[in-house]
């Protein structure tokens, strides 16, 4: 094996990848009207149809999903619309593309929801901030979902799915990272329910497996991606025993078929805390069958080491990525790379969007 094997096809879902670097998620604020993608979405989406596989931004399955200003969903007619346009011009230019289905649980204010509390697996709210239409917020304590909410929400995401299908998608990753809603469920610190979605590990998982098996209604499994960070400590997330949480839920995720599961490496915080897994790709690959992701700090090098040594079978970048549209390329010729600039991540136009230089 050599450092080519980064550029060589994979087979994913009936799909022949290109390369092996993946565009992750990312949230760029710019969806100033009804959810709907900036006009500019499909010029920045297309300019980066090089990679293997797009992941788009975190997209909202409904609007009780939303916890952040200006982010697009995908329930509504015209959402479904404005996606499809997208979607044809990133495959026009021969790219791949998934949507990211996301609900944010209680990392939400209630300015959000009408003055309700957002919704989450139990009262406990997470400390920090989101950005809303009068400026910055602490974070609202949540309202511990009915288990009729819970099934409500499970449909939310199928019909989210559906939506994206309709849009032609190629496959949907459901965003269960970084302390939105399925992480919520699956770890003990955010999860303190009496009922079957909490308690034991099989119990936290469950919501996790009900959204996967109500998506599969609707979409080939070999289509459905998850992401999951099992050594994460932001938005207040923590697990008494993450292994075993983790390693419960990805062991389990082999009997599905799925096109993917996503795994962030370990922030250098959670690193430090006792149970937590070090080397996240690494270890789970022992546990997991299908295709893995390896995501966070990744760099040409640590890429092309995680591929040949088998640690992941696919690579996914999100600033190196924004910044760089033709990062495959650049990665190719192992060239200079832009830097990303912190200051035009979210919000705004086409600064920091759509005038990245290619080579
Ligand atoms: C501007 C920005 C927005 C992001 N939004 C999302 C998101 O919507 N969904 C998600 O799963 N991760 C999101 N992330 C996290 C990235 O997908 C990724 O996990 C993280 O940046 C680590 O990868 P990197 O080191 O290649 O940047 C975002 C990251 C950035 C920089």
């Amino acid at each position: 094996m050599t450092e080519n094997m980064l550029f060589e096809s994979y087979k994913y879902g009936g799909m022949e990848l290109k390369n092996r670097l993946v565009m992750a998620a990312m949230t760029r604020s710019r969806s100033f009207e009804r959810g709907v993608p900036h006009e500019l979405a499909s010029l920045y989406y297309t300019q980066r149809a090089s990679a293997g596989l797009i992941i788009t931004e975190g997209t909202e399955i409904s609007p009780k999903s939303s916890g952040y200003l200006w982010c697009p969903g995908i329930y509504t007619e015209e959402q479904i619309t404005s996606w499809a346009k997208i979607v044809k011009a990133v495959h026009k230019k021969g790219g791949n593309i998934s949507m990211q289905l996301w609900h944010t649980g209680r990392i939400s204010h209630s300015d959000f929801h009408g003055g309700m509390k957002p919704p989450a697996p139990s009262a406990i709210a997470a400390i920090g901030k989101t950005y809303t239409n009068e400026g910055w917020k602490e974070f609202s304590e949540p309202q511990e979902m009915s288990r009729d909410e819970i099934k409500s929400v499970i449909n939310d995401y199928k019909t989210a799915a559906k939506n994206a299908m309709e849009a032609g998608f190629d496959g949907i990753e459901i965003h269960g990272a970084f302390g939105y809603l399925p992480d919520q469920f699956l770890c003990s610190g955010s999860n303190q329910r009496s009922d079957e979605y909490g308690g034991s590990v099989e119990n936290r998982a469950r919501f996790v497996i009900e959204i996967i098996e109500a998506i599969a209604e609707v979409m080939d499994s070999q289509r459905i991606g998850i992401k999951l960070s099992p050594s994460n400590i932001g938005n207040s997330m923590s697990d008494e025993n993450p292994t075993e949480t983790f390693g419960y839920l990805i062991k389990k995720l082999n009997d599905y078929n799925l096109g993917h599961i996503q795994l962030m490496e370990a922030d250098e915080a959670a690193k430090k805390l006792p149970n937590y897994v070090a080397n996240v790709a690494a270890h789970f690959r022992k546990i997991y069958k299908g295709t893995l992701i390896s995501n966070n700090n990744h760099n040409r090098k640590t890429a092309i080491e995680f591929v040949e040594s088998g640690k992941a079978n696919l690579i996914s970048f999100a600033r190196w990525f924004l910044a760089n549209p033709d990062l495959p390329e650049r990665f190719r010729l192992n060239t200079r790379l832009n830097e990303p600039i912190k200051k035009t991540f979210y919000g705004g136009g086409a600064e920091g969007y759509v005038d990245y230089p290619f080579l």
